[in-house]
């Protein structure tokens, strides 16, 4: 029986062309062509001003806090239910995370328990577009302008996901995408930070080179004012991506095939799946049901019957203040009440319609005993 990943890239001659090209003639003069052109094709795709290529997502988000101000002594709103690494970079930057609970259809944060959040000490909201499920942009961007604070769109799930028409990531001060080997798109490890404000975007450029501004009327060689960090792409990994980007439309249509799939063969099931409301595309990065609160479900087990078909399932994150180094809030109810009702199904883009059956009849028998 054939091993059915979670994810994995996809790429073919098209990446190979770009990437070689890019290891042969990608230095001197032209050390930044695929760069640049990377950066601008993703801000085009995403209906942004200006991207900056990074290493990684965490890399991405760390130098939009920094480069929103966030610091010592600051406080950023944060959903229970995310990656630990939209939260990580709070911590590096000495300010501390408050974690709030998220809404139940959407698992994304709840702006409710954001306006409760808020305190003198808040400095931005982090917004994540968990599994490609879009967050309440409107609502939380209003709760920002009201208390004139930043939003972080952590989009590293969101590509393909559009609210209303506007693509993840591009409705709030920055927004941040990942493109590690498990994304819809991938460079193997690498990110993406846009913004449309030129000012934000040349303070997190000079940030990400370890500050070094070449605006600086007295710049020069290995001299700074200021110091920074370094989370720069490869020209390399750039081509990768560029040679990805050209096919968003297709790699983000065969997501969505397949979470179509699975919720088509699995509705007689008591589970909710990622949701997607009128006038929405969910982008469904990664397949994801919560079973029905009304049923007992025992996960593990569930694993165990995929473990044993050769499937590899993955759970839902806990929530974030559960980890032993936070306290735990375990009044953000929501988070603590579906996390561990909670599995995320491969959606790798080669699946085939058999081995998508495999996954959903194990799943049927797990449930039908
Ligand atoms: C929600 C979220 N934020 C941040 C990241 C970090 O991305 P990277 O692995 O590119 O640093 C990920 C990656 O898995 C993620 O899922």
């Amino acid at each position: 029986m054939t091993n059915i990943p979670i994810n994995k890239p996809y790429a073919d001659s098209g990446e190979e062309a770009l990437v070689l090209d890019a290891v042969k003639t990608g230095h001197g003069e032209h050390r930044n062509k695929y760069l640049d052109r990377f950066e601008q094709e993703f801000a085009s795709f995403t209906g942004a001003a200006l991207a900056h290529c990074t290493s990684s997502c965490t890399g991405a988000i760390h130098l939009a806090l920094a480069a929103m101000g966030v610091g010592p002594g600051d406080e950023v709103i944060v959903p229970e239910i995310t990656w630990i690494a939209s939260v990580e970079p709070v911590l590096y930057l000495g300010a501390k995370p408050i974690f709030v609970d998220v809404l139940p259809d959407s698992w994304c944060i709840d702006p409710k328990s954001v306006e409760q959040a808020i305190s003198p000490k808040t400095k931005a909201i982090i917004a994540v577009h968990v599994y490609g499920n879009l967050c309440d942009m409107e609502t939380l961007l209003q709760i920002a302008e009201k208390h004139h604070i930043s939003i972080l769109e952590d989009a590293a799930e969101g590509i393909g996901s559009y609210r209303k028409g506007k693509h993840a990531g591009s409705m709030g001060t920055a927004g941040t995408f990942s493109f590690h080997g498990t994304k819809t798109i991938s460079t193997g490890e690498g990110g993406m930070v846009i913004a449309s404000d030129p000012e934000f975007m040349h303070k997190l450029r000079v940030l990400n080179d370890h500050g070094r501004d070449p605006k600086d009327p007295e710049a020069k060689m290995y001299w700074m004012r200021q110091y920074g960090f370094k989370y720069r792409m490869s020209n390399t990994q750039a081509a990768l991506g560029v040679a990805q980007l050209s096919k968003i439309s297709e790699l983000v249509q065969k997501k969505r095939d397949i979470f179509l799939s699975y919720q088509q063969e699995l509705n007689n099931l008591p589970l909710h799946w990622n949701p997607e409301e009128e006038g929405d595309q969910n982008g469904y990065w990664l397949p994801t049901f919560v079973v029905d609160s009304q049923h007992s479900f025992n996960r593990e087990q569930l694993f165990q019957a995929m473990n044993a078909n050769n499937i590899e399932a993955r759970p839902f994150f806990y929530p974030l203040s559960s980890l032993p180094m936070f306290q735990s809030r375990p009044e953000n109810k929501v988070a603590y009440g579906i996390f561990d009702r909670g599995v995320n199904l491969p959606s790798f883009h080669e699946i085939s319609p058999n081995e998508i059956d495999r996954v959903c009849q194990t799943i049927r028998n797990f449930f039908h005993g």
